[in-house]
């Protein structure tokens, strides 16, 4: 007898084998017939399997009788073809192991219909519910394919370090990390005295792994990262986390149309796996959560995104008629409204806005020749906004060494990040995307905090 899994045993071409599952029972019914029907669940694919447990079963009195959802249990007996509507098979018990109760009383789960509010507060059960479940599917299967994806273009994976000294994005957003007593700071002079510090220097979590990827592009060509990052910024909104997932690929000899292009091919081939490879998934959050979310994805895969300067944008947006609540102006970041303008209302398809005010935007972007521009790009669509920000980086050392004292930052603290463009220096260009955020587009979840296993927010990391 062989243990298979409840997707696998759902398939027609499961009849007549004699299998073992083992799973979280969803429901029991009991028949007048002196038998009952169990819906088990295992997390391999959103419907249940029903499963017969017949009267003549040893334990079924003492046993299955009093079986609930969220008992686990094992179960051995044949795959049949199901009379039922809805499923091809079900199974015949022969045997069936309780592995541990859930009282009725006092399981979170047992009503249905949660909000997701509240599941967030069991966020070490919320999985067992069938659109966490999903979520999680899709999310395997979009990490899958973006490591396809890159893994097939020869690009070499890098591991970035999580614990840092320098900041990236220059926004000062990163949390600390320090073995030091806080409740007896050592000091030197007045100030803290990090020599005593494990690090022997402030030391952070990483906001991006990028300066790391680019030392590696600038060695072997073509990598991405794909690792966790942190951001102290006390966003409360649906669409910010302090931990989340970030995929950055980094191109030496990559021009920003290059990038573009890159980033376009990528996302699309995301949505291209998830609608082949998560169809059902697909189908409950079409049902429950998102009308349109297959016809977006199918409709985006065949279509070109939309490509627009940041100034061309703000002629838009000015010409648009829209009452806004934040003014548009030239210099000043986009809000969600305007992207959501552009994106839902304008285009209707994502857009890639390019050539951003060089004062809104991290010192590393390549300059223009405007001198008031720098090469960024960030990648919008309908509903979430920005998923992924990048830019061509600047490769020209004195041009970009200004930039830095223009934002305020010391060189002489990136010496190893100006070194690359001091030996052999190259066009090269990169960019990240956020995981979750992709997530989300796809799902149509509204929340971030429902597309990562574990939402880390301001005043919340519970689980
Ligand atoms: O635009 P960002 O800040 O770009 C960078 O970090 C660059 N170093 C990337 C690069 O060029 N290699 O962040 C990139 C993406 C955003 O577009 C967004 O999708 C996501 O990361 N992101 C967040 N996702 C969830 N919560 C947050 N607080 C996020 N901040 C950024
Ligand atoms: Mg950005």
């Amino acid at each position: 007898m062989q243990t298979i899994r409840v997707a696998e045993a759902r398939k027609e071409s499961a009849v007549g084998r004699e299998v073992r599952l083992q799973g979280w029972v969803r429901t029991r019914r009991d028949s007048k017939g002196g038998f009952s029907f169990l819906e088990l669940n295992d997390g391999s694919s959103l419907a249940n399997i029903q499963v017969i447990a017949d009267g003549s079963l040893a334990n079924y009195e003492s046993e299955v009788k009093h079986l609930a959802a969220g008992c686990s249990v094992t179960v051995e007996g044949l795959v049949k073809a199901s009379p039922a509507k809805g499923q091809a098979t079900e199974v015949q018990a022969t045997r069936i192991i309780v592995h541990g109760g859930a009282d009725a009383e006092t399981y979170p789960l047992q009503k249905k219909n949660h909000s997701f509010e509240f599941l967030r507060t069991i966020g070490h059960l919320r999985p067992r519910t069938n659109t966490f479940g999903a979520v999680a599917r899709v999310r395997n299967c979009v990490s899958r394919s973006i490591h396809s994806f890159f893994q097939e273009e020869g690009f070499l994976y890098i591991h970035a370090p999580i614990i840092t000294a320098s900041d990236c994005e220059g926004a000062g957003e990163m949390f600390k990390v320090t073995t030091l007593d806080l409740a007896n700071v050592p000091k030197a002079a007045g100030a803290i005295d990090f020599a005593q510090d494990f690090f022997d220097r402030p030391a952070f979590l990483t906001v991006s792994g990028q300066l790391q990827a680019e030392i590696f592009a600038c060695s072997l060509g073509k990598v991405y990262t794909f690792g966790p990052t942190f951001r102290a910024e006390n966003s409360n909104t649906s669409r910010h986390l302090a931990e989340f997932w970030m995929i950055e690929p980094e191109m030496a000899f990559f021009e920003l149309t290059d990038n573009m292009a890159l980033a376009e091919r990528f996302l699309k081939r995301i949505f291209a796996d998830v609608l082949a490879q998560c169809p059902e998934d697909m189908q409950f959050f079409r049902e429950r959560i998102e009308p349109t979310a297959i016809e977006t994805l199918e409709r985006i895969v065949t279509s070109e995104f939309v490509r627009l300067t940041y100034t061309e944008a703000v002629d838009i947006l000015k010409a648009s008629g829209q009452a806004f609540e934040f003014p548009v102006e030239w210099g000043h970041d986009l809000q969600a409204e305007h992207e959501r303008y552009l994106t839902e209302q304008k285009f209707q398809k994502p857009v890639i806005l390019y050539d951003y005010p060089k004062s809104i935007k991290a010192f590393y972007m390549r300059l223009n020749d405007d001198n008031r521009t720098v090469r960024a790009m960030d990648v919008l669509v309908p509903k979430v906004g920005e998923i992924i920000g990048g830019s061509q980086r600047e490769e020209r050392l004195d041009v970009l060494e200004a930039r830095m004292r223009e934002q305020k930052l010391d060189p002489a603290n990136y010496w190893w990040y100006t070194d690359l463009r001091r030996y052999g220096t190259v066009p090269h260009s990169g960019f990240g995307l956020g995981l979750e955020r992709v997530v989300q587009f796809i799902t149509g979840m509204a929340n971030i905090r429902d597309v990562i296993p574990f939402p880390r927010t301001p005043g919340s990391a519970e689980f």
